[in-house]
């Protein structure tokens, strides 16, 4: 488990050129969108909440210039604490919260250049859509044109410039969602930060938004912090993605290295869907050949993984294969009496291009993802392959990876 230290390189999906959102006017002229720096980064930071509840533990984190991070993990596991902090809701107990190159500790919210998106868009619902829009900068007496410059622009970007006179009762909650967005954009923030801005939308529409923001974020070329606890919204949104559980930082990578090389069980079982199949056993060693084994199936391991394995020879481990690794024998040419075993289909589930089939081997369960035409019945038996070079172990006690 990777604790303290997390600053790791920043991908190269991060702009590094100069961003082209430049609202002309003010800004223009104090050069502003194109000179600050807007890294982020918690130093050991930690939230103990009162009544001595520790929400957050000691978490390092480095978030570059324009790159978009996106924080997952499961509910209460401190997300929300994190980004709350940031923006300046919520004082730190202990360690330290630097915007650009200023530590922000103790400055009030409304200094630190940071527009938040909520979950629940927090739109005023007797001001329109323009209204809500120009408030914050209103209040900071920005120049009417000014103001109107920026909404205008906003709304261009977000496609909302026909609903500016209505009030958000008048509006879908996707547009509703646009407006809590352009309200953060209008500010040209150093940082954006959202918590779980899309959880409030149907289905399509969270799809739809997410590739919109995903747009966004290369338009505006502006840091982006994004909590969720769905992590499909966090492999197709980050440059980089931290996982959290219990407040404790568990990985910090991009999408697929998070996906091929999980740090322990929490991980690779936290992200992919269907998640990855985790089957309790054993590690043997015959004929100078490893196996693993659950009593009722045994499967090679392949000569790779020998030498990682072998401290483990006689110990119990887990072994985590993903659904789409597991094959029916009829539809592969891997299969061979190594890693081949009789298993039952329990359920089968259509999803169109693809079936996910649910299989009991032995004393085991499964989930399987096969293509959507080469589904079996239920209650069939098949023989299915399992990939053993994309198989992953698992440390029984600690759950961290052994390969
Ligand atoms: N104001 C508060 N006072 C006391 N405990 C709090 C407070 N706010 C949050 N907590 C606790 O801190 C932990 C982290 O909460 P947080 O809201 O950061 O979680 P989260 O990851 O955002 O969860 P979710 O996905 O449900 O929004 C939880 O155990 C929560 O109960
Ligand atoms: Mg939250």
């Amino acid at each position: 488990m990777e604790r303290g230290t997390n600053y790791e390189r920043r991908p190269k999906e991060v702009p590094s050129e100069a961003p082209p959102f430049v609202i002309k006017g003010r800004d223009e002229a104090e050069g502003r969108a194109t000179k600050k720096m807007a890294q982020v980064s918690l130093k050991d930071v930690s939230k103990i909440y009162p009544g001595n509840i520790q929400a957050v533990h000691t978490i390092s984190l480095g978030v570059e210039n324009r790159e978009f991070v996106v924080l997952v993990g499961p509910s209460g596991c401190g997300k929300s604490t994190i980004l709350r902090m940031i923006a300046g809701l919520e004082d730190v107990t202990k360690g330290e919260i630097w915007i650009g190159n200023k530590m922000v500790n103790d400055v009030p919210p409304k200094d630190r250049d940071i527009a938040m998106v909520f979950q629940n868009y927090a739109l005023y619902p007797h001001m329109t859509v323009y209204e809500n829009m120009s408030f914050t900068l209103k209040l900071r007496k920005y120049p009417k044109r000014e103001i109107k410059t920026r909404v205008k622009e906003a709304a261009d970007i977000l496609g909302i410039a026909k609903l500016l006179n209505r009030r958000p009762k008048e509006l879908s909650g996707g547009q509703r969602q646009r407006v809590a967005v352009g309200r953060a954009i209008v500010r040209k923030p150093l940082v954006f930060l959202f918590d779980e801005p899309l959880s409030n939308l149907d289905a399509k529409m969270r799809v739809q938004m997410r590739a919109e923001l995903n747009k966004l974020h290369i338009r505006l070329q502006s840091t982006m912090i994004y909590v969720t606890h769905d992590q499909t919204e966090a492999m197709t949104m980050g440059n980089r993605i931290v996982v959290m559980k219990d407040g404790i930082i568990q990985q910090i990578a991009d999408p697929i290295t998070l996906y091929d090389k999980p740090v322990n069980k929490f991980v690779a079982g936290f992200m992919g869907s269907p998640p990855m199949n985790f089957i309790k056993g054993r590690i043997i060693k015959k004929d100078s050949k490893f196996f693993f084994t659950e009593d009722s199936f045994t499967m090679k391991i392949i000569e790779d993984m020998y030498k990682k394995l072998a401290p483990y020879e006689g110990k119990e481990v887990f072994f985590g294969i993903r659904p789409e690794d597991i094959y029916d024998k009829l539809f592969t040419s891997q299969a061979s009496s190594e890693n081949t075993v009789k298993a039952v289909v329990e359920m089968v589930e259509p999803m169109g291009a693809e079936s996910y089939l649910y299989i009991a081997i032995g004393k085991s369960s499964l989930i399987a993802r096969v293509g959507g035409h080469d589904k079996p019945e239920v209650n069939q038996d098949i023989d299915l392959v399992l990939d053993m070079s994309k198989a992953h172990f698992f440390n029984k006690d600690t759950e961290e990876i052994i390969i």
